[in-house]
């Protein structure tokens, strides 16, 4: 007999994760793999990449490290290729790397900008044009992009990021409308604060930096990674099958005031 929990459960699937030797894309990977998924963990930093994997077999499930650069567009049919190599398929994108440069607009360069939208934007159409068609095969695909509260409202000091991560909810919603009907959903993660290496030395050095976030959540505290994996591993699963095209907020209720 079937259990409740059964639509929740990610057994049979593989999933990539971009980014997967972060703070968010290793707990992610993790989350994956403990709700029975194989996954795939994509960057640059094979050490980092192997600490994930190592966590992702603990949970006994195959791990694949899968060095490569988001950017490149070359180095992404690559990681596709490894990935069907390895797995057979690949169900499940999370658009997870980013990178952010936070300066005045008048102090961004180019290059800071262009980082930023390379990895973030540029990168998330590159892998989601390689793995789509390969979910679209199977009827069955689930592309998670990792957007931000700056998916929707503007701050000072994050001009390129803030374009980036709102270009990516809508690049999401648009890939919705092409994907739906071969059963690939695509849903943006607009997450707050997330305490990571990325900020962890920031948040105890300048704490007043991360004042009005905390003003304005409704929970009164900053964003831990597993408060957004629970979220990521529901949108990959069979449960949210008619859930597409949105930018769900993981904030503490910060978007709501
Ligand atoms: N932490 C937060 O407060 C927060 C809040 C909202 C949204 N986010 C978003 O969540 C995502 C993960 O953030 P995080 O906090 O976990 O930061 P992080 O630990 O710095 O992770 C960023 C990841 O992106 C990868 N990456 C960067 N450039 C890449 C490239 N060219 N090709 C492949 N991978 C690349 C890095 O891997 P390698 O260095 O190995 O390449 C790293 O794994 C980002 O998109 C970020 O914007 C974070």
């Amino acid at each position: 007999m079937a259990t409740y929990s059964e639509p929740f459960r990610l057994d049979g699937l593989a999933a990539v994760v971009t980014g997967g030797s972060g703070g968010i894309g290793s707990a992610a990977a993790e989350a994956l793999a403990a709700a029975g998924a194989d996954v795939a963990v994509l960057g640059r930093n094979r050490e980092k990449l192997e600490r994930t994997a190592q966590a992702i077999e603990a949970a006994g499930r195959r791990a694949l490290i899968v060095e490569a650069d988001v950017t490149d567009e070359s180095s992404v049919a690559a990681a596709r290729d490894a990935v069907l190599a390895a797995f057979g398929r690949a169900d499940i994108l999370f658009n997870n790397a980013g990178v952010t440069s936070p300066k005045l607009l008048a102090e961004t360069t180019l290059a800071d900008w262009q980082s930023v939208v390379d990895v973030s934007l540029t990168g998330a159409f590159l892998c989601s044009r390689a793995f789509a068609p390969v979910m679209s095969e199977r009827s069955y695909g689930r592309i998670l992009n990792m957007g931000s509260i700056l998916s929707g409202r503007g701050m000072a000091n994050r001009t390129a990021y803030c374009a980036a991560k709102a270009g990516l909810a809508n690049f999401g919603a648009a890939m919705a409308f092409e994907l739906g009907k071969h059963g690939v959903t695509v849903n943006t993660i607009g997450a707050t604060v997330i305490v990571t290496d990325l900020n962890r030395e920031l948040i105890r050095t300048q704490p007043q930096l991360y004042d009005k976030v905390l003003q304005r959540s409704a929970i009164g505290r900053l964003g831990e990674v597993e408060d957004v994996t629970g979220l990521i591993v529901f949108l990959a699963s069979r449960a949210a099958s008619y859930i597409t095209g949105q930018t769900i907020y993981v904030d503490g209720g910060y978007t709501a005031g």
